[in-house]
């Protein structure tokens, strides 16, 4: 019985549903605990004029803290140094930090929030891409990736389509908000809890800001409740204002945002605008694309320049372009740093094709399908315009199984029959309730109805694809160390430089080290990401934690299971080469049927005996694993070579209704085929491809972020900010996964699977402009992402007026 490869339930699974798992703010208090708060500012853009703290600070158990008391450099970011802790002369968002409080009790901090005294001068703020445009405000120098001639290609292409695609932004909605516990130690000491994707940022971060070495600050993760790429970076805030208070008091703090206030501080997946020019023959192939990224990065760098590149490099999505130029500008604004949010970066590009192949196909009146069957990469003989090979390409047997199972051509012709009837005139007589004008015509919303009483609705279908390059972008992120220790009782603790946020890693790594070790699942237990344990790591991120980390900790296994072999040889005389672990035993093979039933002349020993002898032999059972991806080359210099280890894809079909009278959209059905290789636990696959769809279609459907004039965020709390939730979810969805049989390297044959799926989503968005289509043929609605009803009710307007 192998681990990997069944449906292992996730190893905090009972913990998340009975609330017994432990988050941050769940560790028991400890004695002389503080809380920790913020100040921020209240304008989106202002220089500072005074900060007086003396009114706070004497009230009593109170303390209070301003960039002044910072021991360190108030400077730091991921890529760029540009971001402080607490600001000095100047804010540039609403909620910037400028005091960080601290009490025991949460009446005292309010209090102390109250006495702070800050005296602002408002400046011009920059709220929106376009503004930042207009007064060139920008982040960084474009970027670009290119390949072909394409303002030659584009001269001579026989159709031109051109226009601006706007995609909205997207708060990631971890359920646990930002949050830190900070411990003292001896000396200078410092324990960091940190409800973080990175330990090792968070580590360097507090002892770089407050003055300390790295060796003298540990960051410890157990899990967080949610990071979906908000908590890569942006974890450090809550963890540098309790260290700080930790360090200055020598008193255990604990910071925790509330949602609201987290919503409004913290970054999200960046909003774009998009502007392209694409040329294309009769039969739908896309010759020519040109197309100009400007995304909103908010008021610091963070990520925003790795998140552009994922969008240049996801451009092409499926689709070999021949021709293609992209260019990216990050534009600067007075809101909080943008950062990374599943996908980062990737569905921005993904939407801008899939919007694109979607538009040409209703100019051509072709169906969408058949335009996207007919530009996708074929064969092995792809090459991208950033310069990879597209290897073990099944992008072409993919669609055709997915148009095959979905019964997709069947459906077509029901869409289009249902659609006619809904538009043709309404056959019945005017009666005094009738919608007729005056002039004896229709107005433009009425229409026949569908069998069945469906006035006024239209369907549409559409089927999207993903290709989504599987690595981090930055060549050092790429590697991975775990820490293995057998005890002896035969049991064994894993830990690795991965980090749990839901998506079921440990569950994956407890699988991947039973099975080295032919040890039983619940015999192996993995323990908090610590920084202690594993050092310089990635963030969990890039949907590689299973095989940075999973590789790390297979590495480290093999090595002590190599050492257990060398001596189990020895102690029976036998060659190494068929010494077996498997269940628990250790046997010599051929393989008795049974590990408990011994075979022919073969023997065999409980790996808890083993462990106990072994110890006696002085044989050490710990381990370090280490793993760096192999075959990363990309130069950023020209733009050109191959960032990814390989490719996960998938394809998803969507159907629709859209009411033309309310703009209300209801998803009918999905189905989704992915390749995700030898998935290792299909149970939590499963859940993270339609968690990730769910969350695509959220993105690309309903989630809005709304600001007040003057950059404070409306949309604030889930009674304004709209997630799906499980009645969103369509009754008919169908998922499969696809056998690819060319895929046979990576750990355990598997495939990435975390981030691709949110793309799906957008087959739900094509499918509305699929709808869209058969109210103006030929016309492709300017429909701006998020489609809300609302929007889908504009754009109807805009269509019939
Ligand atoms: N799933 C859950 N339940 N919670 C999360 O926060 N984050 C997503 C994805 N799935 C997330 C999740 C993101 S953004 C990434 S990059 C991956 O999980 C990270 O984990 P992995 O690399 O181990 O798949
Ligand atoms: N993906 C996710 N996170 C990252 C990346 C990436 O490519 N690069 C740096 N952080
Ligand atoms: Mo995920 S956006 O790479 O944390």
């Amino acid at each position: 019985m192998s681990a990997v490869g069944t449906s292992h339930p996730h190893e905090s699974a009972v913990g998340h549903v009975t609330g017994q798992a432990h988050y941050i703010d769940d560790m028991p208090r400890m004695a002389g605990e503080l809380i920790v708060d913020f100040v921020g500012s209240s304008f989106a853009h202002a220089e500072i004029l005074s900060v007086d703290v003396s009114a706070a600070a004497k009230i009593p158990g109170v303390c209070v803290f301003t960039y002044k008391d910072i021991g360190g450099v108030n400077l730091f970011g991921p890529i760029i140094q540009d971001e402080v802790f607490l600001a000095e002369t100047h804010v540039h968002f609403i909620g910037e930090p400028i005091v960080v409080v601290a009490a025991a009790t949460h009446e005292r901090i309010a209090q102390a929030k109250q006495a702070v005294k800050i005296e602002l001068r408002e400046l011009p703020a920059i709220l929106s891409i376009d503004a930042a445009i207009e007064k060139k405000k920008f982040l960084t120098t474009p970027i670009k990736m290119e390949q072909g001639d394409v303002d030659a290609a584009l001269e001579k292409s026989s159709h031109r389509l051109d226009g601006t695609f706007i995609i909205g932004g997207q708060e990631q909605f971890y359920l646990e908000s930002q949050a830190a516990f900070a411990v003292p130690g001896e000396g200078n000491d410092l324990t960091v809890y940190s409800s973080t994707q990175n330990t090792t940022e968070v580590q360097k971060v507090v002892a770089e800001v407050l003055g300390l070495k790295h060796s003298e600050v540990v960051c410890i993760c157990k899990r967080m409740g949610g990071g979906f790429g908000g908590k890569e970076t942006q974890a450090v805030m809550p963890a540098l204002m309790a260290a700080i208070v930790a360090q200055k008091t020598k008193r255990p703090a604990r910071c925790q945002f509330s949602k609201d206030l987290d919503m409004m501080v913290t970054g999200k997946r960046h909003p774009y605008k998009a502007i392209y020019d694409v040329g294309f023959s009769s039969d739908g192939r896309v010759t020519a694309l040109k197309i100009d990224y400007f995304s909103d990065g908010g008021c610091t760098a963070d990520l925003s320049t790795s998140i552009l590149s994922r969008t240049l490099f996801h451009t092409d999505n499926c689709y070999d372009i021949p021709n293609l130029r992209a260019t990216g500008t990050i534009c600067k604004t007075n809101l909080p740093s943008n950062t990374a949010f599943r996908g980062f970066g990737g569905p921005q590009g993904v939407a801008a094709i899939e919007n694109i192949l979607e538009n040409v196909a209703t100019k051509l009146g072709l169906d969408a399908y058949e335009v996207r069957r007919r530009n996708l990469y074929q064969g092995e003989t792809g090459v991208t315009h950033y310069g990879q090979s597209v290897k073990n390409n099944v992008l072409p047997e993919l669609f055709a199984q997915l148009y095959e199972s979905s019964d997709y051509a069947e459906r077509r012709k029901a869409v289009v029959k249902k659609n006619a009837a809904a538009l043709a005139p309404n056959p019945l007589p005017a009666s005094p309730m009738s919608p007729l004008r005056p002039d004896g015509h229709l107005p433009p919303h009425a229409g026949g109805g569908w069998e069945g009483g469906q006035h006024g609705k239209l369907k549409g279908l559409a089927m999207t694809g993903v290709k989504f390059g599987i690595s981090f972008t930055t060549k050092f992120l790429n590697q991975g160390n775990a820490l293995v220790n057998v005890y002896t009782d035969g049991t064994v603790q894993v830990s690795t430089g991965g980090t749990e946020m839901g998506q079921g890693l440990y569950t994956k790594i407890q699988q991947i080290v039973a099975d080295e070790l032919g040890v039983r699942f619940e015999d192996v237990k993995v323990m908090p990401t610590s920084s202690e344990k594993s050092n310089n790591t990635a963030p969990t991120a890039a949907s590689a934690g299973t095989d940075l980390n999973g590789n790390a900790a297979a590495v480290a296994c093999r090595k002590i299971r190599g050492r257990l072999t060398e001596y189990v040889a020895r102690l029976w005389g036998v060659a190494p080469e068929v010494v077996e672990f498997r269940e628990g035993h250790v046997f010599v093979s051929p393989l008795p049927t049974s590990p408990r039933m011994r075979g022919e002349g073969g023997q065999t020993m409980p790996f808890a005996e083993l462990t106990q002898r072994a110890w006696r032999e002085r044989i050490s059972m710990g381990e370090r694993g280490f793993y760096a991806t192999p075959g990363l080359d990309f130069d950023y210099a020209t733009g050109k070579g191959s960032p990814f280890y390989y490719f996960t894809n998938g394809a998803c079909v969507a159907e629709v209704t859209i009411d033309r009278f309310t703009g209300a959209l209801t998803i009918d059905r999905l189905d989704i085929l992915m390749d995700i290789g030898k998935s290792i636990n299909p149970g939590i696959d499963r859940g993270q491809l339609i968690g990730g769809l769910v969350q695509g279609i959220g993105w690309v459907t309903a989630e809005e972020l709304k600001y007040s004039e003057k950059g404070a965020l409306l949309s604030h709390s889930p009674t304004t900010y709209k997630i799906p939730s499980i009645q969103d979810i369509p009754d008919d969805l169908r998922l499969e996964f696809f056998d690819n049989k060319l895929h046979n390297f990576n750990i355990r044959s598997s495939k990435a699977v975390a981030e691709p799926p949110l793309m799906l989503g957008l087959a739900v968005f094509c499918a509305v402009k699929n709808a869209l289509s058969y109210l103006s043929p030929r016309e492709a609605a300017d429909l701006k992402l998020p489609a809300t009803n609302e929007e889908i009710l504009m754009c109807m307007e805009k269509i019939t007026h």
